[in-house]
């Protein structure tokens, strides 16, 4: 079956879908976009996300296209055509097409394209033992806050780490201290099992699945701190995870080559993989079977 986007208005087999040769997304990566599950038909997070879509345009001067609710139905919609229930959507917006020139245009026309694809579940051995990451210079702007489409420095890193075996590249500013990792947030329970994630500034990207995750330890009593750790307490740590709208709450075991903790996922993050997934399927699944057991020993 052929794959349907959205493209400014119109339905189109994603063969034929087609944009400007000069639009500025293209020229200038001058665009914010937003990746986010469809579960059951229904967007999860659907407000943070959207949220965080309304805060990356208004950094970037880009005017909404549309409502928010006709957006939402945008997606339902490309969902639907995609004969999908469980989708990874796409959306992105551009400044639209325009004469090169570093400028604004006078009256902007933006581009918005919103993709569905079957979602894909974090890599099931991943998620069951932890994977690998590997750390690397933090080399982006100081704009990370803003979703941007300029994302050269993360496909570098995420490449990079490809290329080392490692799941994630962790970014490191001013030499040790973990701002975030190419596509996803980075987590550790420090060695007196406090959770750590890097405050809310603008060298990270505010993942929705890092504030979900957040305020689902919380509700669990899981100690929280908004604080970025270095890589001497990556070191010492009991624990380590990662967090995004692909790979949900994903268990880090090896960091640089040396083991995390007892260097399995460890007991909070297995409580959070649990809590993460009643969070996206509510009732209608269970969380797989060795998360579950985990988290009930743990
Ligand atoms: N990546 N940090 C960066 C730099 C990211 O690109 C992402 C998401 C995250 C996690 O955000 P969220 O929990 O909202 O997915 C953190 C998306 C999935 C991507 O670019 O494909």
């Amino acid at each position: 079956m052929a794959r349907i986007a959205y493209v400014n208005g119109r339905y189109v087999p994603k063969s034929d879908a087609t944009v400007h040769v000069e639009d500025r997304g293209n020229q200038f990566a001058d665009g914010v976009y937003e990746v986010l599950k469809v579960v059951g038909g229904r967007l999860s997070d659907g407000d943070r996300h959207f949220a965080r879509l309304h805060r990356s345009l208004d950094a970037v001067r880009i005017a909404p296209p549309m409502s928010d609710a006709a957006l939402a139905q945008v997606i339902r919609e490309t969902v639907r055509r995609n004969r999908l229930t469980d989708a990874t959507v796409y959306l992105q917006i551009s400044r639209g097409p325009a004469p090169r020139d570093h400028l604004f245009p006078a009256v902007p026309h933006p581009t918005l394209i919103v993709t569905a694809k079957r979602m894909k579940r974090p890599d099931p051995a991943g998620y069951a033992d932890g994977v690998a990451v590997v750390t690397a210079p933090d080399i982006r702007w100081l704009k990370c806050e803003i979703k941007s489409i300029s994302l050269l420095p993360n496909v570098l890193a995420k490449q990079a780490a490809d290329e080392q075996g490692a799941y994630e590249a962790w970014l490191l500013r001013e030499g040790d201290v973990v701002t975030e990792a190419s596509a996803s947030n980075a987590f550790i329970v420090d060695a007196q099992g406090v959770l750590r994630t890097h405050p809310l500034s603008p060298v990270i990207l505010g993942g929705v699945t890092r504030s979900v995750v957040l305020d689902l330890a919380r509700a669990e009593g899981v100690p929280v701190a908004e604080r970025a750790f270095t890589t001497a307490e990556i070191a010492a740590a009991r624990e380590a995870f990662l967090t995004s709208t692909s790979s949900w709450v994903m268990p880090v075991v090896r960091v640089d080559g040396g083991v995390v903790g007892e260097g399995v996922p460890g007991p909070v993050t297995r409580r959070l993989q649990q809590a993460y997934h009643r969070h996206v399927f509510g009732n209608r699944e269970a969380a797989p079977s060795n998360v579950a057991a985990h988290a009930a020993a743990g």
